[in-house]
């Protein structure tokens, strides 16, 4: 590399970085594990500061030795390579005494910290079974309300989670709430959230599990213990009768044609489980694990060819004509 490129690849990483950072400032929206909602997420926010400071303050101090080292290079000639009498001891204190204290007391904290957070709740809680599919979350209440990717839990009290997978390894991640816990095939891995909160709080899958991976969110929705009540006794009731005409055609379409074959709606005859459980769809702010805000235009494009709207999920583009999919919509939307 010349001189010249050297010097417009220092200029484009001058350039580049600090743009970098502001944008990450300006992500404000974006779940952060500095911003903590829950204990869980305040333990791991802790253990974040205490490393912050002490790799920031071992680095100022090599840096601090670096810059005595250069500067006494500079002064004096050969005669310092002559210190033998305190560099031996100097190199056994500050290269393996002091970081094997300092590790070591980490271990310590985070050992702590670990043990905190895998406490089990007791049989008092309220357990919610998550199920991590290709490419979304399923969940599953003790009352038999089913729904997908929205969690809702009640605020201010622990809720354990029972975590596993029916297909490929992924991780259930809410980084204002909790740590990350594996969801692992033939395996129940268990956690405990709970949000202080009333709120939204986005979550991610953060193992890396296919080409709709990124787009593999859900939100944890903490509301009042008597809101979150009203809420698991509506989602575990069977879906409304469709009282409008419209919406009973759309009934007939939904049972006549492939949804059927892959999704529930509680209350009809259809109660596959390959795809998202749809008796309180309108219930749900998003739709395609967080991906789109659940509106009629977005439904109907979801439905006429899934797989331009997320490339690479299990569902096939529906055929129907237009008066068949506008009926299908107004069924769907009011099943709330
Ligand atoms: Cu599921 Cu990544």
């Amino acid at each position: 590399m010349g001189t010249g490129s050297r010097r417009r690849h220092l200029r484009l990483l001058a350039v580049c970085l600090p743009a970098a950072l502001l944008l990450a400032a300006c992500e404000a929206s974006s779940p952060s594990i500095l911003e903590p909602a829950g204990p869980g997420a305040r333990r791991i926010e802790g253990l974040w500061w205490i490393l912050f400071w002490v790799a920031g303050a071992v680095f100022l101090v090599v840096l601090a030795l670096m810059a005595i080292a250069l500067w006494r290079a500079r002064r004096t000639d050969a005669s310092i390579a002559t210190h033998v009498g305190w560099g031996e001891p100097f190199i056994v204190v500050a290269g393996v005494a002091l970081p094997a204290l300092i590790l070591g007391a980490v271990f310590l904290v985070s050992l702590g910290d670990l043990a905190a957070l895998s406490n089990d709740e007791g049989d008092d809680a309220l357990t919610i079974e998550v199920v991590g599919k290709v490419w979304w979350w399923e969940a599953r209440y003790p009352n038999g309300a089913v729904t997908a990717n929205e969690i809702h839990v009640p605020v201010g009290e622990p809720v354990e989670l029972e975590l596993t997978t029916t297909d490929v390894i992924h991780s259930f991640w809410v980084p204002r709430l909790q740590a990350k816990v594996d969801m692992i095939p033939g395996r129940v891995n268990r956690m405990s959230i709970q949000a202080d909160e009333p709120g939204r709080y986005r979550g991610q899958c953060a193992e890396f599990c296919g080409l709709q991976h990124a787009n593999m969110a859900f939100y944890v929705v903490a509301e009042p213990p008597q809101e979150f009540e009203e809420w698991v006794a509506m989602e575990a009731a069977p879906a409304d009768e469709p009282v409008q005409s419209g919406a009973a055609r759309g009934r007939d379409v939904f049972l006549g044609s492939t949804c059927a074959g892959c999704h529930a709606i509680r209350g009809t005859p259809a109660s596959a489980e390959l795809g998202p459980d749809l008796t309180h769809l309108d219930a749900r702010a998003t739709i395609g694990a967080g991906l789109f805000a659940n509106t009629r235009a977005n439904l109907a494009r979801f439905i006429v060819d899934p797989q331009e709207v997320k490339p690479g999920i299990t569902m096939p583009p529906t055929e129907l004509t237009a008066a068949e999919l506008d009926a299908l919509l107004d069924y769907l939307e009011q099943l709330d």
